[in-house]
């Protein structure tokens, strides 16, 4: 029993004065590294640090457009913007790190849909996928990233409805515009969102009389949609 109790206060110390230096996991750089292979060739990756291999920490050689946590040591953004990346993205791979705080794939060459697995980055805040090719419908399981406070996923080939954000309580900026979007505008907290733009769409329906300060330049060129907002009267 004294052994024992011995052993255990002695590990404790241990782990006390030499805390261990956490880094990604071996399965989470490997998933990272999937997800990279799958973006096509892109501009930057014969760069000489560009990382994303499995033979080196995301963290600690700092992987081209990756930003770790501090402490943990563990990746929290992921800026890869116009870089010419094209392909499809591997959300499942990427969200192996569930601690992803920001997406950054804007102004690529991207294709493909936005897969439910989206949401197993679960403390995703800010989700930028603006000017890329994506297509198809949104997953709902977006609704369920209640952290979320910023998403663009402007200029694409998007369809579908817009997600139920009535979940996504912190949401500041909603940009979709120039999609193939079609039904009715979700509850939207107008008086809470900073940017708002659903222009250029084939939304339809009704628009809510008190919209904030979201003028008709954030819901035009959706030529079914009616209201106050766009001076034309709905039937
Ligand atoms: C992996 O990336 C690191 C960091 O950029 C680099 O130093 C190393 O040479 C790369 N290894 C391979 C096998 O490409
Ligand atoms: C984007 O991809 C399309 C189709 O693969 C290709 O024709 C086009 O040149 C690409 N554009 C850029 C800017 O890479």
């Amino acid at each position: 029993m004294r052994i024992i109790q011995s052993i255990l206060i002695v590990s404790f110390v241990f782990v006390l004065i030499f805390p261990i230096g956490k880094t990604e996991t071996e399965d989470v750089v490997e998933a990272l590294v999937d997800f990279m292979q799958k973006l096509g060739p892109g501009s930057m990756q014969n760069t000489p640090n560009w990382g994303w291999n499995t033979t080196s920490d995301p963290c600690i050689a700092i992987w081209h457009g990756v930003i770790c946590d501090n402490t943990n040591q563990i990746v929290k953004n992921i800026v890869l913007e116009q870089i010419s990346l094209s392909g499809t993205v591997d959300f499942e791979s990427v969200c192996k790190e569930t601690s992803i705080l920001l997406l950054n794939l804007k102004y690529n060459n991207l294709t493909g849909s936005l897969p439910q697995q989206i949401s197993y980055c679960k403390r995703l805040r800010l989700l930028y996928l603006n000017g890329n090719h994506f297509s198809g419908d949104l997953p709902g399981s977006l609704s369920g990233l209640t952290d979320l406070v910023r998403i663009d996923i402007s200029n694409n080939e998007l369809s579908g409805e817009l997600p139920d954000v009535s979940r996504n309580t912190r949401l500041l900026v909603f940009l979709a515009q120039n999609n193939h979007f079609t039904g009715q505008l979700p509850d939207f907290n107008y008086h809470q969102l900073e940017d708002f733009d659903v222009s250029n769409n084939d939304l339809s329906g009704r628009i809510p009389d008190d919209t904030g300060s979201f003028g008709a330049k954030s819901f035009a060129g959706n030529p079914r949609l009616c209201g106050k907002v766009l001076s034309k009267p709905c039937p």
